[in-house]
């Protein structure tokens, strides 16, 4: 599976749509959060698996444990390839969202990668997300490499903060697609550096090539 998850942060189904018919022969991921899932939720996820390609519904569920057991089954029924949970909802809720059987893949998220933090930090909440049953970590490009060694090459890594080279926004831990994989991510989140490019195929077609290691 390529390494590239596109976050599909735009406001409607026709751009949506665009997006996901040019860049698809270098991204098999696209993310839906809670911009466009608001606009147009199941059409969406339809649209996207109808052109062959697989969802990560990244709507951050953090709730009691019920309602977020729940969620996740809803997920499943909308037939999505993964979901997120917040870590800060706690042991209790993280174990809830694992128990559903024949469920997408879960990936936690640790800290924003809008929030300074310590390393350590990150770590902590990644290791009990590991042992509460979920499948794997958001975590900045900052942490890859000490997540892996201390949670298992098994335990997944997907990564946002990605830059082509230095930018100026809301983004405060941040690295290059290569860098990142080198680190050993399983996936890259990227969003604007696509979809705000004058050329977003250009910059898809070189991402990908430049996460070919
Ligand atoms: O535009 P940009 O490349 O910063 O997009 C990153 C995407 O990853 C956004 O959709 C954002 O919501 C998401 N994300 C993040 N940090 C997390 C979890 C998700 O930036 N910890």
């Amino acid at each position: 599976m390529k390494k590239t998850i596109l976050a599909l942060d735009v406001y409607d189904f026709q751009k949506a749509e665009k997006l996901v018919k040019e860049t698809s022969p270098y991204i098999d991921v696209y993310k839906i959060g809670p911009i466009l899932f608001l606009q147009a939720g199941k059409e969406i996820v339809k649209m996207i698996k109808d052109n062959g390609k697989e969802v990560f519904l990244d709507l951050k569920f953090h709730d009691i444990p019920t309602t977020v057991k729940r969620s996740v089954e809803s997920a499943r029924e909308l037939g999505v390839f993964s979901l997120t949970v917040h870590s800060i909802g706690g042991e209790e809720m993280l174990k809830a969202a694992a128990s559903v059987e024949n469920r997408p893949k879960i990936w936690a998220v640790t800290v924003l990668t809008s929030q300074i933090t310590i390393p350590e930090e990150v770590l902590r909440r990644a290791k009990l997300t590991k042992t509460c049953g979920i499948d794997g970590v958001i975590s900045s490009p900052l942490e890859i490499s000490l997540i892996k060694k201390e949670c298992g090459k098994e335990f997944n890594v997907v990564t946002p903060g990605i830059r082509l080279a230095k930018a100026n926004d809301d983004q405060k831990r941040v690295a290059t697609p290569e860098t990142a994989i080198k680190e050993g991510a399983d996936f890259i989140v990227i969003g604007r550096p696509i979809l705000e490019a004058e050329n977003p195929i250009e910059v898809a077609k070189n991402i990908y090539e430049r996460t070919l290691l």
